[in-house]
């Protein structure tokens, strides 16, 4: 065995040269690994001995893609480009050996090999778009050439990982071999080629089913209408888009050219630069300073969920589906039926739609079990409260919880605002409290804030982190204050909306404003969709807010048809002037001079009193980082991944212009604005966040 460098070697086994690469954690091309596999190639084809090559990887996967890290760094040792041309070029048939997940620009690597095996577990992917980016090392010129314009399509602008078995029916796979016998496997199929005489298989020279999309632009222009809600506001679908299409019209190397012109593009762009932030941020959010990986995490066998109503069932059905039985406990028999009823009717819904069987259907609900007694909980190693936000009832809840559970079991709020060591107070084991705070739908969205209290115990936060990888969500710790992250900075906008629609602005221009940036819908759309009676108390209301007032006049929102819009018989929502009448009514009564209020003041209105209630929370200790912040506002708020969350975007803007916008706000609307100490010494010290 020869070792090339410290991540590649070469062995030769009589007429096979394999190259193997190891580079933990996902043999990423970085420049060492670029350097290794250009120099092992060129040693295996200027050996006389070798007649075919097996390139393999060690470790959990094939090349994961480009380093990411390395990104916007000046490059050294050769080019990617090298790489694949040393490969593509070789005299001898090489065989890509996969296993993991050959994605980007991994996938790349074994598309310039002659022939593809895998073992049945291997997945293969394009990735690229999740990071603001296209397949830039030939990938989109490559892949339509062997799995048709349609897939192509498909998997460059979802970068979807295509399992083995479909990616052998594809053509992306030339054969798959026993699992955890890749090597000879490879080897083996290499001998085949070599005994056949089977010729150095090049993809460029595919032109079939390039040639079979050529003069039908309306693939594409049905492509784009179809996903145009999808791809909003994101700048890589479009330029995926176009490189299919050049790898159509243009010949194969005029066609790499345009997909290096469009991932340059992409690649000095504001969008990359995001969602490159947003991938190391969600695994950075993973790690906690003081409570290490190998902290000591508790077995969870058995859930409790108490509270069968909006968030109780999402929150079961999250467990539900990873095979974790739950016990679901309500105070009224009627809301236990319904929240039951409601979480088989979700399952039954996924499964007419083909993403579940119904088996699949009847093992969840099997796992399910629905009563009416607290004592049932005795057995669970996690409780969940989902129960009305009144802190008397919570306080009775984890009293009565305190004597039922058993001795080690955590105890979780869903609380969204309330005082999680106030909870945990009432009972004689505050370190097992913590706060889990999903968000609603809770069985979709993926964020879940996981709330410290002061005594929380490590390992509670270490299980706690844990389940909710296990369940499928990112999780954020973050420190016990008013609404915690995520809502505490909610307030910020949501306050200011509701000033602007009496300084001059429309409901409508707030929420297009809004719209426009990337969000999912405005702060009055989503009142709408909640409904304006939250909270609202009919006995008690006194007309002293335009929700109370829209309340009185019964309009409650989406659900009868009238809040602040109109919406028709398809819940299409149109400008109410009923409601236009209510706001220039109350700020007339309220003397407040109205005027034309721009585009980039609600903008500006809405978002710096955010990044600046990030910077509180910051100082504050109660978010660890910043990217944390950014990570509950992407996964739990919909703010578009492409602007990297209001800490990265507060930071794109420039932390000085966000400083200057609130001195100037607090100038004329007052104390709201007023700039938290962070930002202020930020600024004079010409830092960022991640330096705070
Ligand atoms: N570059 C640099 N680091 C990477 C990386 C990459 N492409 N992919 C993963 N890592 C790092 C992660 O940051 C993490 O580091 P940490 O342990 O220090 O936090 C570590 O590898 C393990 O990653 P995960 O925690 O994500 O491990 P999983 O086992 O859950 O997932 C994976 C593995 C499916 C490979 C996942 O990491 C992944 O999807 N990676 C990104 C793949 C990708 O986007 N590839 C395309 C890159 S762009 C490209 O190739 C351009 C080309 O076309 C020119
Ligand atoms: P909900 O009103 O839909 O459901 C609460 C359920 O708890 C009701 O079915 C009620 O019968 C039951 N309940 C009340 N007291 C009980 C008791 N002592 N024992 C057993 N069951 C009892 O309320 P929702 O929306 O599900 O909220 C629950 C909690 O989740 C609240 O703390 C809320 O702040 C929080 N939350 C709500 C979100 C939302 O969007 N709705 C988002 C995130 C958190």
């Amino acid at each position: 065995m020869a070792a090339i460098n410290a991540v590649t070697d070469l062995t030769v086994e009589g007429d096979i040269g394999v190259v193997t690469l190891n580079s933990p954690p996902v043999n990423a091309l970085s420049a060492q690994v670029r350097e290794g596999l250009k120099g092992a190639f060129e040693a295996a084809i200027a050996d006389p001995a070798v007649q075919a090559i097996v390139l393999i990887c060690e470790g959990k996967t094939f090349i994961a893609g480009a380093d990411i890290s390395e990104f916007g760094k000046a490059m050294t040792g050769p080019s990617l480009q090298d790489v694949q041309n040393t490969i593509e070029n070789s005299p001898k048939p090489v065989v890509a050996a996969i296993h993991g997940t050959a994605l980007g620009g991994g996938l790349e690597v074994a598309l310039v090999a002659h022939y593809r095996v895998a073992v049945p577990s291997a997945k293969a992917g394009l990735p690229e778009v999740n990071i603001g980016l296209l397949p830039g090392a030939g990938g989109t010129q490559r892949l339509p050439r062997i799995v048709g314009v349609e897939k192509a399509l498909e998997m460059v602008t979802s970068g979807q990982h295509v399992p083995a078995k479909a990616a052998l029916a594809m053509g992306l796979f030339d054969s798959l071999v026993e699992e955890g016998a890749l090597r000879d496997g490879a080897i083996a199929f290499a001998r085949v080629v070599l005994a056949e005489g089977r010729p150095l298989a090049k993809v460029r020279h595919l032109s079939d089913k390039v040639e079979a999309a050529r003069g039908k632009p309306e693939i594409f222009t049905e492509f784009r209408k179809a996903n145009a809600r999808k791809f909003r506001g994101f700048l890589a679908p479009e330029n995926n888009i176009k490189c299919i299409e050049a790898a159509v019209n243009l010949p194969f190397d005029e066609g790499l050219k345009e997909e290096r012109r469009l991932f340059m593009e992409l690649m000095t762009g504001s969008q990359s630069a995001a969602q490159r932030y947003v991938f190391f941020a969600e695994r950075q959010a993973a790690k906690i300073p003081d409570v290490p990986d190998d902290t000591p995490t508790l077995p969870i066998k058995k859930v409790g969920v108490i509270g069968a109503g909006t968030m109780g069932g999402g929150i079961s059905m999250n467990f539900l589906n990873a095979g974790i039985p739950v016990t679901i406990i309500e105070a009224k028999q009627e809301n236990l039926d319904r929240g039951v009823g409601i979480i088989r009717k979700n399952y039954e819904n996924t499964a007419k739609k083909g993403r579940l069987t119904q088996d699949d259907v009847e093992r969840r609900m099997g796992l399910l079990t629905p009563s009416m007694h607290l004592e049932d909980l005795a057995d669970c190693d996690l409780i969940i409260e989902a129960v009305f936000e009144l802190m008397e009832i919570k306080k009775e809840v984890f009293t009565k919880l305190d004597a039922i559970a058993k001795p080690g079991a955590i105890l979780a709020s869903n609380t969204s605002y309330l005082d999680i060591d106030a909870i945990a107070a009432v009972t004689r084991r505050p370190e097992s409290v913590i706060g889990l705070h999903f968000f609603s739908p809770a069985n979709v969205m993926r964020l879940l804030e996981i709330v410290r209290g002061e005594k929380t115990d490590k390992s509670v936060i270490a299980t706690s982190m844990q389940i909710g990888k296990k369940i499928g969500k990112v999780a954020v710790l973050v420190g016990n204050c008013f609404g915690f992250v995520g809502n505490r900075m909610l307030a910020q906008r949501q306050r200011e909306a509701q000033k602007l629609i009496l300084e001059g602005a429309m409901p409508w221009d707030v929420d297009r404003v809004l719209y426009e940036f990337g969000l999912p819908m405005g702060p009055f759309a989503m009142s709408d969709l909640a409904g304006l009676d939250i909270g609202w108390d009919p006995a008690k209301t006194s007309s002293s807010t335009v929700r109370e007032v829209l309340c009185e006049m019964d309009r409650r929102g989406q659900k009868n048809g009238r809040g602040f819009y109109d919406y028709d018989e398809n819940r299409v929502a149109k400008p109410s002037p009923e409601v236009e009448k209510v706001i220039l009514d109350f700020a007339e009564k309220r003397q407040i001079q109205r005027r034309e209020i721009s585009d980039q003041e609600i903008l500006e209105r809405c978002l710096y009193p955010m990044v600046n209630e990030g910077a509180k929370i910051l100082e504050e200790g109660k978010a660890i980082r910043a990217s944390d912040i950014d990570i509950v506002w992407i996964n739990g708020y919909g703010w578009p991944v492409y602007r990297g969350g209001p800490m990265f975007w507060g930071e794109l803007v420039g932390l000085d212009k966000v400083l200057a916008g609130m001195k100037a706000f607090q100038e004329k609307h007052g104390d709201d604005f007023k700039p938290s100490a962070l930002l202020e010494r930020l600024v004079a010290e010409g830092k960022g966040f991640k330096d705070a």
